[in-house]
């Protein structure tokens, strides 16, 4: 069965100047400036997905009824366009993305999009907005797909309507500080997500649910929030956007060490891709439960020599130093590691196409 739709094409015929688009593209910050347009696919029973169309990027018309605005059925995924030494643009992995919106629309009682469909969305909008990916190593064109319920009607069901949209946005680093460690805070009043919940989806509520938590870490002098199982408050889940991975040991020693998929914390493609690269290293890479006082008992014998976070906004971002309500510690000095440097190199390569990209990663677009 085919799941490519036609797409209507109408072009921006105010787009930006060269100019504006330079001046973005030299300080693009994250997620504040968006190209010039986007893509929208309706979908309802009767005729599952249709209408796909590139428009000039435009604000959504909804119903004050629209289901989303009550009951909250929005989910949505965010991956990058790179572009690569010869000017042409890849993206990272977008077939795991797709998977993970239709798991996450599972979740939500929402409808499936076609893997074909969604990277058919990423093709055409990039076919249009190509100028707006950075040519500077640092920097990407972040894109965010995103499902919302459109019907009309306040009954608490799921929808009979949804709008697919892609935006897409230049991007530099997602915390101001760039690979600096940053310090967080271990979530001991809020959870973020409990077993049976939503918290493997990319639901929107999640992040919703986390801002109260985040700046309770911001008054406590902290950058994120580490969130820990709803249960014990014990066990380490994951950051506000990002997994986390512990190295153990250093050298050819080192093991790598990141929180199993508990069914409350996001499958992260970052952190799928992270184990596979710190294998091809020769490292031991390891998914189980790590508390909170392994971390703590084990970063203050040394044992413990590294933290970091890792998430396509994120990319790797070092975590230097912890504080919880009855106290705080450092990882390896508050300096970043050799171990996270190694891997982020790695990664960061392979993702701007300036080393070979053994597992077929990237895809052209
Ligand atoms: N955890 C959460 C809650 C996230 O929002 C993200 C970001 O997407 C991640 C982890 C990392 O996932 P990925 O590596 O797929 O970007
Ligand atoms: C991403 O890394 O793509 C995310 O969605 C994280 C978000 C909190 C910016």
């Amino acid at each position: 069965m085919t799941t490519a739709l036609p797409f209507t094409r109408t072009s921006n015929q105010q787009p930006a100047t060269p100019e504006r688009v330079a001046e973005v593209l030299a300080k693009p910050g994250f997620g504040q400036h968006f190209t010039d347009h986007m893509v929208t696919i309706r979908w309802n029973r009767e005729q599952g997905w249709h209408d796909a169309r590139v428009e000039p990027y435009h604000s959504l018309e909804l119903d004050p009824a629209a289901n989303v605005l009550h009951y909250g059925q929005a989910i949505f995924e965010g991956l990058k366009a790179y572009r690569r030494p010869d000017g042409s643009i890849a993206s990272f992995r977008p077939l795991a993305n797709a998977e993970r919106l239709r798991a996450s629309a599972r979740r939500l009682a929402m409808p499936e999009l076609p893997d074909e469909l969604f990277v058919d969305s990423i093709r055409e909008l990039l076919a249009v907005d190509a100028r707006w990916v950075p040519s500077n190593a640092e920097e990407s064109l972040y894109l965010r797909p995103f499902v919302i319920a459109t019907e009309k009607g306040l009954g608490v069901r799921p929808a009979a309507e949804y709008l697919y949209v892609l935006i897409a946005s230049p991007a530099g680093p997602y915390f101001a500080g760039g690979v600096k460690p940053v310090t967080v805070w271990l979530s001991n009043e809020y959870v973020r997500a409990a077993p049976g919940g939503t918290g493997a989806a990319k639901f929107a509520g999640n992040y919703a649910a986390s801002l109260v938590a985040q700046a309770q870490a911001a008054d406590k002098g902290c950058d994120q929030v580490v969130w820990l199982d709803a249960v014990e408050r014990r066990w380490v889940e994951e950051m506000g956007g990002m997994n986390l991975f512990f190295v153990f040991s250093s050298g050819a020693d080192a093991k790598v060490v990141t929180p199993e998929l508990s069914g409350a914390l996001l499958p992260g493609i970052t952190r799928r891709s992270l184990l596979q690269l710190a294998a091809d290293l020769g490292y031991g890479v390891e998914e189980r439960r790590i508390s909170t006082e392994e971390w703590e008992k084990k970063a203050g014998s040394g044992e413990l020599t590294e933290v970091f976070a890792c998430g396509t906004a994120a990319v790797i971002t070092p975590v230097g130093h912890v504080k919880h309500a009855d106290g705080e510690f450092s990882v390896s000095g508050g300096v970043t590691g050799e171990v996270t440097l190694k891997l982020r190199e790695k990664l960061t390569s392979i993702q701007q196409g300036t080393v070979e990209d053994p597992h077929g990663w990237m895809v052209p677009l």
